[in-house]
């Protein structure tokens, strides 16, 4: 029988690796599970719903033993040194291992460890169940159109009523991945109009299909291999902002959540551009974590800009970790993912045995999660 833990999150981490419901699959599978004790706290998923899943709850020794002896550990932030320095060589990671610069593949290598990266997950059809990057952007581009319409000094939907007509909001999308997509719908359903650009050669098709009016800025298109985008060059960038610059200018919403994978965010929206948006108007950008869209966002914070127009500012949110922001359901997409890899990772045991934990790199998801701790060459 194998043993799986998954522990409290650092603090700001508000979602948890496991769920009592994805415990009660990995039970199932033939696992023992433990968890420390507080695990979903912030998730709103109590101690006792682990324990009737069928998890042990432990802390101090009794974790710190089952640690030891764990054969894998759940986790949703890359984890920190002194989280491998208690795992014995050979134990599985399953989580997000963050940025894979020489230095920690090195820490990685030292701890004998072996890991999964929900980063490097192959983007194929079979593996879109354990796609953590798919369920957190889902709930990050809902999540974002939210902030946008608490902040926003007006309605979203066209308003008929005996004191007159208010006309929609107008939203303009940037990035239309898993998150923008989300994004378009959760504005739509909240009545707005919606424009949306993005530079995958399939993405005009799939703005028009969530209702919305894609921003063509005739800029060809940029993808490179696993459906993700790749940078522009100089003048490409500079020809999309001159298209997309009149829709932010009548946007009353802008939602940013363009991404290119290992790199910083493409900036696409300049402070003259913002500022030249209506006053108490709002744009949201999920990417100011990993360097921003919308120049000058800061993750976490709330920066005004005066609009040009006069009368007022644009309200620029930088989101840090929008998934974060809905831990139950978050946690519940992320706790899934995990238990269908660990269902893919299960090696049935013989009657009356516990299953066993192996990572198969003939299975073409396991060996694209796989992370080679070696130093990579340059390039
Ligand atoms: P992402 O989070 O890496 O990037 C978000 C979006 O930003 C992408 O659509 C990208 O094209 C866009 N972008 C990058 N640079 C840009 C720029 N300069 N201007 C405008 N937009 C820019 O992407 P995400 O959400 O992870 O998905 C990318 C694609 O992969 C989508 O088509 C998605 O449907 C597909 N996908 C396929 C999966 C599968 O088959 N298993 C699973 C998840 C996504």
């Amino acid at each position: 029988m194998s043993t799986l833990v998954a522990l409290r999150e650092p603090d700001g981490e508000t979602r948890a690796a496991l769920t009592p419901e994805a415990v009660r699959t990995i039970v199932r599978l033939g696992h023992r599970v433990v968890v420390q004790t507080g695990i979903g706290t912030h998730a709103f998923h109590p101690d006792e719903a682990y324990a009737d899943a069928g998890a042990e709850v432990l802390e101090g020794a009794p974790l710190a033993d089952a640690l030891r002896g764990a054969d894998l550990l759940a986790h949703v932030v890359p984890l920190e040194p002194e989280r491998l320095a208690v795992l014995q060589p050979g134990t599985i990671t399953l989580g997000l291992a963050g940025a894979l610069d020489d230095e920690r593949r090195a820490a990685l290598a030292a701890a004998g460890t072996v890991t999964l990266a929900f980063e490097r997950l192959p983007r194929i059809s079979r593996a879109q169940a354990m796609d953590v990057l798919s369920s957190q952007s889902f709930v990050a581009g809902y999540r974002a159109v939210l902030e946008a319409a608490v902040r926003l000094p007006r309605f979203f939907p066209l308003a008929m009523t005996a004191a007159g007509t208010v006309p929609p909001a107008k939203v303009v999308v940037l990035g239309v991945g898993v998150a923008g997509l989300q994004a378009i719908a959760t504005a739509r359903r909240l009545g707005a109009t919606v424009a949306a650009n993005d530079i995958r050669p399939d993405s005009a098709e799939e703005v028009r299909s969530v209702g919305a009016t894609f921003i063509d800025a005739g800029v060809g298109t940029a993808e490179a291999s696993g459906g993700y985008a790749r940078a522009l060059a100089a003048t490409a960038a500079e020809a999309q902002q001159q298209a997309i610059a009149p829709h932010i200018a009548e946007a009353d919403v802008l939602i940013t959540t363009a991404a290119v994978p290992g790199r910083r965010a493409p900036r696409l929206v300049t402070t003259e551009m913002l500022a030249a948006m209506r006053p108490g108007s709002v744009a949201v950008d999920l990417a100011a974590a990993t360097g921003g869209n919308v120049e000058g966002s800061q993750p976490g914070a709330e920066v005004r800009v005066p609009s040009s127009r006069g009368g007022g500012d644009v309200v620029l949110v930088g989101l840090a970790n929008a998934a974060g922001d809905l831990p139950t359901d978050a946690s519940r997409l992320y706790a899934k993912n995990v238990s269908n890899v660990v269902e893919l990772l299960t090696v049935p045991g013989a009657e009356g045995e516990g299953a066993t934990l192996a990572v198969d790199t003939n299975d073409e998801v396991l060996a694209g999660m796989l992370v080679d701790v070696a130093p990579q060459e340059a390039g």
